[in-house]
């Protein structure tokens, strides 16, 4: 018998339940309903004597389908579905490979043993959600490991692998060769031994690794792991309720739990990045007709920082790339820094030596242009600079095949100028990539006015292999990211002038949720990388004289950040941690009295509104301006690639978490407090708020005017 999704083969005395639910066996409805079918007559089958579950295709049963997220609870059904496999009457041998995540991992705590493959991975990434694993995940692990062991797996939601499984206790054997082959030895063995069903629901946890104590300690790991969250509280609770009632009553404990969690504003915004990530990919309004073309091959101009990381991307992606620069010397020089970042790949484990070879032969040096002859895609990453990155397009322009991208790195220069070098600007768009490139998961793509749909759909279908997640953006200053980062950074710099330390800015803001305190961002990022920035693009700010003054306060006195060991903090060689430096305080106030700026102190609350306040507003300025197709790929930009924390939503998100007149009202205050030259609502709040509509209606109002054009 067999659904689409959920077919039962026979192996003698073995029933093999086989799901195939491509690409990555996500438990839909559908899947839950061909389980549903089978259980009930293998139950009735009395000539079999084993059940194996296992999954076809790239993964075993990679997680429950978040899209039913925002749809009605489904906790009863998945707890039906997995106590009726947890109930039979045989041995159930639960069979996996892949990534085995969330509810994946917990139908096979459902099962009776679970063997796996060893390049097989498993989590429960659920607070990072914002809830807790709500199939079952927080009664039966701890019954099979200990409270202690689960909370701490709960708690890091990050990947096992099936070694450490064995270790903690949850995985009973690896299968070397074919898993399925494997699996029925396994289940042949377990018969010819008198091994029957092992029900997790029927253990109890070990009171060992129960003790209040245990509880209070996790309490307290939850806290400091998820600051300003409550989902890490919630599963403390959870698997405490497991160490002191029967599985029925854990579990219906844990529904009421998880229900409550998708309530709260940390899962809303975390579920909300979630899918705003699956979709910026997706870019509304290009015909139909255009299709991607596939990249074979890439070119990469400039063997520095940037281009360097860039190079690395693509060949991890497996695709040959070509780095030019101007010189053997920089060549050499970019190339040994390549062979650093895949040595450090190596040292820490992620990557074997026969790996690094493989991707070192995809990366070709050459100072000769002629060498990109056949690249599909080329990246411009030369200095900073309108007329050599023009050069470089007139040279690409004369070697480059019919049809090939042409995209630049650049943060600051406009783009449909380095497009007019070339007679093909259709083929020219913008790669803005994070540093370090081959990490930072974020890459804004930039078309001009004249960028080619077959230009953006190459692009967006490039950043898959890439491992990038797009955000397409209109060429303005400082496209989505940058831009906004302006106003926020402004404000934190304005407040180190009128006497906060670098520390406690930072502080207020890392208690906030950002992953680190701007000031500290700019140390590492470079302090002159900035001030050169600005010292390039004055004409384009504000007339403020304390402007950015902190940066160039402490790159006048020498501070360049964490490279020459001083910055807005001390560095110590061999040492992470950012040091208070009395040194740069006293700059910055004398600075200040250069600058007449009037001292005084500042609440934690001040700093977080000073600072975040100017960045949201920003974002209804990027919106407003259409320099984002959407609002939630602005959230996206934030959170990939600026340390927003993803349990905020991100920018647009949280502006309508605290309402859109709380923030309207909130910089007007501050407008009033210090004059109107930084501090006015961007024309597409004011709209909002005085026809009190949200920024999905608009939105929804834009799309059908466009609709009608
Ligand atoms: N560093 C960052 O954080 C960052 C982030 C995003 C974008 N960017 C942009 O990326 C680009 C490169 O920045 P970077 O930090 O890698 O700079 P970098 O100084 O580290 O590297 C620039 C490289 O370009 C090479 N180069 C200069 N002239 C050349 C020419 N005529 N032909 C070929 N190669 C030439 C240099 O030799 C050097 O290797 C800039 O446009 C920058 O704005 C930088």
């Amino acid at each position: 018998m067999s659904s689409k999704t959920v077919r039962v083969e026979r192996d003698g005395e073995l029933a093999l339940i086989v799901a195939h639910n491509p690409p990555v066996n996500t438990i839909t409805a559908e899947v839950r309903a061909g389980l549903g079918e089978v259980l009930p007559v293998i139950r009735a089958d009395r000539s079999l004597r084993a059940v194996i579950l296992l999954c076809e295709g790239s993964t075993f049963f990679s997680g429950a389908d978040i899209g039913e997220f925002s749809g009605p609870p489904r906790e009863t059904e998945y707890r039906a579905l997995f106590n009726s496999l947890e109930a039979l009457d045989m041995p159930v041998v639960v069979a996996m490979h892949g990534t085995v995540m969330g509810g994946g991992l917990e139908i096979a705590l459902a099962g009776h043993y679970r063997v796996a493959v060893p390049t097989t991975r498993f989590a429960l990434p659920e607070v990072t959600l914002g809830i807790i694993p709500g199939a079952g995940g927080t009664q039966r692990l701890p019954r099979l490991i200990g409270a202690d062991k689960a909370l701490d797996f709960i708690l890091s939601a990050k990947p096992v692998s099936a070694q450490q499984a064995i270790e903690l206790g949850f995985l009973d054997a690896l299968i070397d060769g074919d898993l399925r082959e494997g699996a029925m030895r396994y289940a042949r063995q377990l018969l010819a031994d008198h091994k029957g069903p092992r029900r997790t629901g029927e253990m109890v946890v070990d009171a060992s690794t129960a003790g209040a104590a245990m509880f209070e300690r996790q309490r307290a790991q939850a806290r400091k792991l998820y600051p300003n969250r409550t989902a890490g509280l919630v599963a403390v609770d959870a698997v405490r309720k497991a160490a002191s009632s029967g599985l029925a009553e854990g579990l219906e404990y844990e529904t009421a739990r998880v229900n409550e969690c998708k309530l709260t504003a940390e899962s809303r915004g975390a579920v909300h990045v979630f899918f705003a990530e699956r979709d910026s990919r997706r870019v509304p309004g290009l015909p139909d007709d255009v299709q991607a073309s596939e990249v074979r091959a890439a070119g990469v101009i400039g063997a520095g920082t940037m281009g360097g990381g860039i190079a690395v991307c693509f060949a991890n992606a497996g695709i040959p790339v070509t780095l030019i620069d101007a010189s053997a010397e920089s060549l050499e020089r970019g190339r040994a820094g390549i062979e650093r970042t895949y040595q450090s790949m190596v040292d820490r484990g992620r990557l074997t030596d026969a790996d690094r070879e493989q991707r070192l032969g995809l990366i070709r040096t050459s100072l000769d242009y002629q060498a990109l002859r056949d690249a599909d895609v080329i990246v411009e990453a030369v200095f900073e600079d309108q007329a050599l990155k023009q050069e470089i397009f007139r040279k690409l322009d004369a070697v480059a095949k019919p049809g090939a991208v042409l995209a630049t790195n650049t943060s600051t220069l406009d783009i449909n100028h380095i497009a007019d070098a070339t007679s093909r600007p259709a083929d020219v768009i913008g790669m803005h990539f994070f540093s370090p490139a081959n990490v930072m998961p974020l890459l804004e793509v930039v078309r001009t006015e004249r960028t080619s749909a077959a230009a953006i759909k190459t692009v967006m279908a490039l950043s898959k292999p890439l491992r990038k997640t797009p955000v397409l953006a209109r060429v303005c200053y400082g496209f989505i990211g940058n831009r906004m980062m302006e106003g926020y950074a402004r404000e934190a710099q304005r407040i180190v002038l009128e006497g906060a330390t670098p520390r406690q800015v930072d502080s207020a803001l890392e208690e906030w949720g950002m992953a680190m305190g701007i000031l500290a961002v700019f140390d590492m990022a470079g302090v002159d990388v900035g001030v050169n920035v600005h010292k390039a693009n004055a004409s384009r700010y504000p007339p403020d004289p304390t402007y950015y003054q902190a940066d160039f306060a402490l790159v006048d006195a020498g501070r360049l950040g964490q490279k020459n060991g001083k910055g807005y903090y001390r560095y110590v060689a061999g040492n992470r941690s950012r040091f208070d430096d009395p040194e740069a305080i006293e700059i910055l106030r004398r600075r200040a009295r250069e600058l007449e700026v009037p001292q005084r102190t500042h609440s934690t609350t001040e700093i977080q509104e000073r600072c975040v306040f100017p960045l949201l507003n920003e974002g209804f300025h990027v919106l407003g301006e259409g320099i984002a197709v959407r609002a939630a790929d602005i959230d996206v930009v934030w959170t990939s690639g600026y340390g927003f924390p993803r349990y905020r939503g991100g920018p647009m998100f949280y502006a309508e978490t605290i309402g859109l007149k709380a923030l309207h009202d909130g910089i007007i205050r501050y407008r009033d407090r210090f004059g109107p030259m930084h501090w006015q609502p961007a024309p597409l709040l004011v709209e909002l708020v005085e026809r009190g509509i949200s920024v999905a209606e608009w939105e929804r109002e834009q799309a059908a005017k466009r609709g009608h054009q």
